[in-house]
């Protein structure tokens, strides 16, 4: 397996991705959604940075994710796209975007790819965007797709549960993750689906699964950076994991500073002052 520092440095391509795939080398994955972060887990060695719509959430605080805009989309993407140089950047075609009509989805991509010059952008369903899909693939442009719980469609689902626990919603399922191996689709977003069933589509197709609490049998694993580094901290379900405490750090930190100028203890008048 080749993971020489040469390699490690090369740009990821959606080639690549289905190459670690056949090696049997797992993807990492991560939201961001502006420069500053987007440098700093590209620097990391990230694989993939995902500009998810749940920006609307964690970065303008609404309840789900219908909010934000496709204007709204292609700042939080130009701006990524400013802090990466190694990692593939996948952009969320936001709410009402692309679910109604074809036409209107591929101009809804053309618009990030021309504005933000991301490289990919991401959807959420299968068998009913068919068409928007493939519109958008004939343009040349490399669709990500998204099943199981797909948050844009929370007011149909009514909950945040798993989802396909259920016979007849796990065929289809399978069969709508076969449908976008087949018409060309690069990946796959498997969210809070049973780890079995993300294990057995991921061995049933040629493209990368990358999961979502959806267990370790896919090809790879994504977080929201908000939730994985604490700094979102209302937020806990079972398949997070927090590497960091990012909150209480900034907390202390300000509660520091705060103290700092109210004693007069700085700036300092030699070292920190001109
Ligand atoms: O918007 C997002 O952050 C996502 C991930 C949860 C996969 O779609």
């Amino acid at each position: 397996m080749s993971t020489n520092t040469t390699d490690n440095a090369r740009k990821v391509t959606t080639r690549r991705l289905v190459e670690m795939k056949q090696r049997g080398e797992k993807i990492s994955m991560l939201t961001a959604y502006d420069y500053s972060s987007a440098k700093i887990i590209d620097g990391a060695g990230i694989d993939v940075i995902l500009v998810g719509d749940s920006a609307s959430n964690v970065m303008a605080g609404n309840v789900t994710t219908l909010p934000i805009t496709l204007d709204q989309m292609i700042y939080h993407a130009k701006s990524v796209m400013k802090g990466t140089s190694r990692a593939l950047v996948v952009v969320d075609l936001p709410f009402g975007s692309y679910q109604g009509n074809s036409k209107e989805a591929l101009a809804s991509a053309i618009r990030i790819m021309k504005e933000s010059h991301a490289e990919a952008v991401k959807m959420e369903g299968g068998a009913e965007i068919r068409e928007s899909i493939e519109r958008i693939l004939s343009a040349g442009i490399p669709v990500m797709g998204h099943l199981g719980l797909t948050p844009q469609s929370i007011n149909k689902f009514g909950t945040y549960n798993v989802r396909a626990r259920q016979k007849e919603e796990a065929e289809k399922l399978i069969a709508d993750a076969k449908m976008l191996d087949e018409i060309g689709c690069f990946g796959i977003v498997l969210e809070k689906i049973p780890a079995e069933l993300a294990a057995e589509v991921s061995r049933q197709i040629t493209i990368p699964t990358i999961g979502i609490g959806a267990g370790p049998g896919t090809d790879g694993q994504v977080l929201v950076m908000h939730d994985m580094l604490g700094i979102n901290q209302g937020f806990s379900p079972r398949f997070l994991r927090r590497y960091a405490d990012l909150a209480s750090i900034m907390h202390d930190a300000v509660g520091h500073y705060i103290e700092d100028v109210k004693s007069g203890d700085f700036p300092s008048s030699i070292e920190e002052s001109y």
